[in-house]
């Protein structure tokens, strides 16, 4: 199924509105919430993903900060977890799949949400992900809304996952080269989340099946603005970029660029190597948060006394027959 097809499915079923969700399936944002009362809204989400590297306990972590990635991107804080387990039953050690069940396990510690269940089926693909529930002050919200014109956007890890992770398979990346984006990928979003919080965020999403491209559109579109991108501060791994530069691409990069490149305008000068960046699909990436200048600075310098590969790459404008402008040039 590509992006636009679920969409599509759901067209046909019944849509009930409900005042106490005040985050639906409508605004394509990174995960749902409801109404508990007026100090606490309930944020609920579910991501699971197949194997991302040979090193199971890695593969857990990422497989958890991956989900847990959606509660951060809307300004909330985890609280319970559910494993969701597709475990083939054949060539695979209950050693190695204890190993996956550990490595999200220790990411839920390290986030201070509480695992309190779980299903197991029995799969020939495996797959591992979790269902997170979060908590947020109802007002406190932060979605794909919210972007006003001049406001300032940050990139929080680099783009490029996608492509490397393809190439690894492929054994043109080694292992050493793509531990090192395998080790950003485990990350939490966490502290990120904080900081934003803290600088006051408009709007927010994170980077992931979708591109840079799909997520930005779905902020563009819902805060009725266009988001313009310099093309040199978006943060992309130097791996990556290189393969890109050699003509590597993911299959669903393909489906992406078909889906968003006529929502892109790629200004002169942009080589075509670049305009990949917007099209590869993230898996655990970071956030993409908009908000007033002056904070963005803030936000920008304490990501960064935090670790947090950061960058500030582009502007709120008003709207414009594209989505995204990407610039070679900053204003
Ligand atoms: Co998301
Ligand atoms: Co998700
Ligand atoms: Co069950």
């Amino acid at each position: 199924m590509g992006p636009g097809d679920l969409k599509a499915i759901l067209q046909h079923l019944p849509f009930i509105e409900d005042a106490d969700v005040l985050v639906g399936l409508e605004t394509s944002d990174d995960a749902g919430v409801v109404l508990l009362n007026d100090e606490i809204a309930i944020v609920q989400t579910v991501d699971y993903i197949t194997p991302v590297c040979d090193d199971p306990y890695l593969y857990g972590q990422i497989a958890a900060a991956n989900a847990l990635s959606d509660i951060y991107a809307m300004g909330a804080k985890p609280f319970t977890a559910l494993n969701l387990c597709n475990f083939p039953t054949l060539n695979i050690s209950k050693e190695t799949l204890a190993k996956i069940l550990q490595g999200g396990l220790d990411k839920l510690k390290e986030s201070n949400t509480k695992l309190i269940g779980g299903h197991t089926i029995k799969d020939e693909e495996l797959k591992y992900g979790l269902a997170v529930t979060g908590l947020v002050h109802p007002k406190k919200i932060i979605t794909n809304k919210g972007a006003k014109i001049g406001d300032y956007i940050i990139i929080t890890k680099p783009i490029g996952t996608g492509v490397s992770l393809e190439a690894y398979k492929k054994g043109n990346v080694s292992y050493e080269d793509f531990n090192k984006i395998l080790t950003i990928m485990s990350q939490l979003n966490k502290t990120a989340s904080e900081l934003m919080i803290k600088y006051n965020a408009h709007a927010c999403t994170d980077i992931t099946g979708f591109g840079l491209a799909g997520h930005a559109s779905n902020i563009a579109n819902q805060s009725n603005t266009t988001l313009k991108f310099y093309a040199s501060k978006i943060p992309v791994y130097p791996i990556s970029l290189e393969l890109f530069k050699k003509g590597h691409k993911t299959g669903i990069s393909n489906i992406l660029y078909n889906v968003y490149n006529d929502k892109c305008k790629f200004e002169n000068g942009i080589k075509d190597y670049l305009k990949e960046v917007l099209f590869d699909p993230q898996t655990s990436g970071g956030l993409l948060i908009c908000l007033e200048k002056n904070n963005a600075f803030k936000l920008l310098t304490e990501l960064l006394a935090n670790n947090i590969i950061a960058s500030l790459c582009g502007i709120v404008i008003e709207k414009t027959e594209h989505q995204i402008i990407v610039s070679d040039q900053e204003e």
